[in-house]
């Protein structure tokens, strides 16, 4: 959780209605809670209590059930209608329990027999108040997971990336249990994989991953299954593994290509039927948890090559997703540089309008090796190190500008993904051309780089009227 998004803010003292038609009780009440350091408002019976009630100024409820004028339920409901967000205690004499079993069902937070004790009453107020501040904070949490997960934040132009992120948003959304996500490093794998989650309906369940490159085999078998105690030397405690933590969830096995060939028997017979033991233990342990594995190596040939087992292979693509390198979609290059400018410009406190268009034509014609990765490289330092309001080819790292060909940035023209119809385009280039000069041939022609008879010779060829 970050600081600033989610500090406890208690900017003002909370306030606790009563009510209560005994007077002593009250006032007892209200002593012991302005002890506590709260305000109290104090109601002897629904109608008033109603009347000084408005959401979010209260943050707790405390309701006797005998009312002169209605019964504790029925308040109950009123309130919670009014501020759904209220935390309510009810308060019943012996006897009555059913009651109060009742109001937690309406959404009571807990219950005090009459008569109680202060102490008890202050702590169950502050158990409630606490609990609805945790509760708070884990939906802020969600909510900004959410927000920063999403699919929104995959940024694209290209038709084959909206081909993609339409299928992400599909499988998401489906019951798909287990996804293959295969790219190029830096193709954004892991934001797809976070997509997957946090698009679905399971987003407000856990979301765990793990990088099977980074660990010794030993190790990863415990982190994903969990062990008992004393299952190894080290193993002073029972522990949880991934599946189990993640249970309802996901578990991101980023880099599967790199998961030692022991462990990937034992995954394939997880994935098989959703159990397993953990290590040392005997009892098999069965959860529901949504497997992204993700990988920048081509799996088909380390099953050839022997590093990966076939089996596990086929398990695992049965829903494939993958993520195409950026020199595929180059229509994507603009899109994400307008992007990553205005990010960094925020977090640098910058002000940088965009790229020259010199540099921008470097920018999109450079073939992208480390894919969007190295593009956010690029231009988080363009902009941390900008002096001006425009990015020069100055600001480009080296292996950039050294492809550069002629002083025009490379291409003329991007080929768009789905590919052109070089015919039509020369026929459109000279109908525009010709509109241009209002039909003039010669400053058509000289538009295009061509003489008039060979723009003569063209219009005859798509026959265009002179
Ligand atoms: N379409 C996109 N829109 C916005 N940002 C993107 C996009 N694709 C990738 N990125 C960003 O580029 C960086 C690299 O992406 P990511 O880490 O997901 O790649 P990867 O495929 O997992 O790479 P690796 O194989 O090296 O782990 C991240 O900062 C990610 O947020
Ligand atoms: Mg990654």
């Amino acid at each position: 959780m970050t600081e600033t998004t989610l500090t406890r803010h208690r900017a003002t003292t909370q306030r606790i209605l009563i009510v209560d038609d005994e007077k002593l009780i009250r006032w007892s009440l209200m002593e012991r809670f302005k002890q506590e350091g709260f305000e109290v408002t104090e109601a002897e019976e629904g109608r008033a209590a109603l009347e000084c009630f408005a959401p979010g100024e209260f943050a707790l409820a405390v309701l006797d059930f005998r009312l002169p004028d209605m019964n504790g339920l029925q308040l109950l409901e009123k309130l919670k209608s009014i501020d759904p967000e209220l935390n309510v205690i009810f308060m019943t004499a012996y006897g009555t329990v059913q009651n109060a079993v009742d109001a937690m069902k309406l959404g009571a937070h807990d219950y005090m027999i009459k008569p109680f004790d202060m102490d008890a009453m202050a702590h169950t107020v502050r158990k409630a108040l606490d609990t609805a501040e945790l509760l708070q904070e884990v939906t802020a949490f969600r909510e900004q997971n959410k927000r920063r997960f999403g699919l929104h934040n995959i940024v694209f132009q290209s038709r084959l990336m909206h081909e993609i992120v339409d299928l992400v948003h599909r499988v998401a959304v489906s019951e798909a249990q287990t996804i293959l996500v295969q790219g190029e490093s830096g193709t954004g794998k892991g934001l797809v994989a976070r997509a997957l989650h946090y698009e679905g309906a399971k987003a407000d369940k856990p979301f765990m991953n793990i990088t099977c490159t980074a660990l010794a085999e030993t190790i990863m078998e415990s982190e994903l299954f969990g062990h008992e105690k004393g299952a190894f030397t080290d193993a002073k405690q029972q522990k949880k593994g991934l599946f189990e933590l993640a249970n309802g969830g996901t578990v991101f096995l980023d880099e599967i290509g790199d998961m030692p060939l022991n462990l990937q028997g034992k995954l394939l017979r997880f994935l098989e039927d959703r159990s397993f033991k953990r290590v040392g233990g005997t009892r098999d342990i069965t959860v529901d948890v949504r497997i992204v594995a993700a990988t920048n190596k081509d799996l088909g040939r380390a099953v050839d090559e022997g590093s990966f087992r076939g089996d596990l292979f086929y398990r695992l693509k049965v829903i494939p997703i993958d993520i195409p390198p950026l020199r595929e979609r180059r229509a994507d290059v603009p899109a994400l540089i307008e992007h990553f400018v205005e990010s960094f410009n925020r977090d640098f406190k910058k002000n940088v309008s965009g790229f020259t268009s010199e540099a921008f034509a470097t920018l999109q014609a450079y073939p992208w090796p480390g894919n969007i990765r190295e593009l956010r490289n690029t231009v988080e330092r363009a902009v941390l190190l900008s002096v001006g309001d425009r990015l020069d080819m100055a600001d480009l790292p080296l292996e950039l500008r050294k492809g550069q060909v002629g002083s025009d940035g490379g291409r003329l023209l991007n080929l768009p993904d789905e590919g052109v119809v070089l015919e039509e385009l020369e026929r459109d280039l000279i109908v525009q051309a010709l509109e241009q000069t209002r039909g003039n041939q010669t400053q058509a022609a000289k538009l295009l780089g061509i003489n008039r008879d060979q723009i003569r010779y063209r219009m005859e060829k798509f026959k265009l009227q002179r």
